[in-house]
């Protein structure tokens, strides 16, 4: 290990820029990790933009990027007992107080006092980065680098897709970003009856059929709701994940549901929404769950043995894997939307 180490740095919301930054020194309770890979994310795109929620997100400038990726352990602080040179780790990026009414009740994932790593602190688009040690879940090492560095989203996706119970359901997955198209391949191998997949690009929609969904709609020239009321009988889909994050598609998204189905929220609006509650969600029944990121670590040890058992087809999400200093070119297809998830190599 040197001293040295190069890293996507953000000065300003103007300025950017691959520089050489001391490696930073583990404190006691965190693991240094020699980053494998890293992936980039819709967060880190909306951090560029410094866009409204980047303003109010508590992002303390300058900081290194990125907060997706695994990588193997150099060395650990002094009081951790956890973790030791050599182990692989993939990140979690809820930083936990330890203290408060969620993490005593096995809440730790929803902390009253939740700091998120690679946004309220330093993050991994760099050789090296330090993580606390609850954060480094080893992983086992059969487990590739390109999907080791999407298990922080991936979590996400399969446990929406976990606490819809969809074995034998009917779903519509509204969005194929990275998200939806991990939740869709979860969705698949939780035994799902019927996926469909709603985006308005192609691009992506072709992903999800080679993820093997049953069907996919784009709105721009499908009847959806018509469409997915004639799949299921007239009555609706049993559930829907939402992770699109489009104000329009959530509250469209009410119409796909039956009476007494199950809704997993997972894309940000960004702003607030209005809804009609009496026929959307009361009358229905509508079972609505929001979902902030993985629960750990019920959600890892799930991932983990579906990843061992190949059970989640997530090749095709995985589009691109550039060298960290082209984080420019790779901005650009996940803006584009040509690319999907994009990994870096520092
Ligand atoms: N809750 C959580 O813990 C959590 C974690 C990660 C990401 N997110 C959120 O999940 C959402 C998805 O993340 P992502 O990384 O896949 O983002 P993404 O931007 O890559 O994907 C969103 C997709 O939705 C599609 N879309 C946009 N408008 C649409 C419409 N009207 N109808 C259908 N599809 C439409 C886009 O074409 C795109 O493919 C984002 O809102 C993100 O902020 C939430
Ligand atoms: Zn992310
Ligand atoms: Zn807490």
């Amino acid at each position: 290990m040197t001293s040295m180490m190069r890293a996507l740095v953000m000065d300003s919301p103007e300025s950017q820029s691959i520089k050489t930054v001391p490696t930073p020194q583990c404190g006691p309770n965190d693991v240094l990790v020699k980053v494998a890979l890293a992936a980039l994310c819709g967060t880190d795109l909306h951090v560029l933009e410094w866009n409204p929620w980047a303003q109010n997100a508590g992002i303390k400038l300058p900081y290194i990027m990125g907060h997706e990726f695994c990588g193997e352990v150099v060395s650990v602080g002094t009081a951790v007992t956890t973790h030791k040179p050599g182990d692989k780790v993939a990140g979690d990026t809820h930083v936990p107080c330890g203290q408060c009414y969620q993490c005593l009740n096995g809440l730790q994932h929803i902390c009253h006092n939740l700091k998120v790593w690679g946004v309220h602190t330093d993050g991994c688009f760099a050789e090296y980065a330090i993580i606390p040690a609850i954060c480094a879940r080893r992983i086992p090492t059969s487990i590739p680098d390109a999907h080791g560095a999407v298990m922080e989203p991936l979590g996400t996706a399969l446990r929406s897709a976990h606490e819809m119970d969809l074995n034998g359901a009917n779903l519509v997955v509204l969005g194929c970003g990275p998200i939806g198209l991990f939740a869709a391949a979860a969705a698949i191998a939780f035994g799902a009856a019927k996926v469909i997949a709603i985006d308005i690009s192609e691009d992506r929609l072709a992903i999800a059929n080679r993820i093997g969904v049953t069907m996919t709609l784009n709105p721009l020239k499908d009847d959806v709701t018509g469409i997915v009321l004639r799949e299921t009988g007239g009555f609706g889909t049993d559930a829907v994940i939402e992770a699109s994050g489009s104000v329009e598609a959530l509250k469209q998204s009410f119409k796909y549901l039956r009476k007494g189905g199950r809704m997993a929220l997972v894309g940000l609006p960004g702003k607030p929404i209005s809804l009609d509650l009496g026929p959307e969600v009361i009358f229905k029944e509508a079972k609505i769950r929001g979902i902030h990121g993985r629960i750990m670590f019920e959600t890892w040890t799930q991932m983990e043995n579906m990843l061992a058992a190949g059970k989640l087809n997530i090749e095709p999400i995985i589009t691109h894997t550039l060298p960290l200093e082209k984080w420019r070119e790779g901005v650009d297809l996940a803006t584009s939307g040509k690319g999907c998830k994009v990994l870096f190599a520092p």
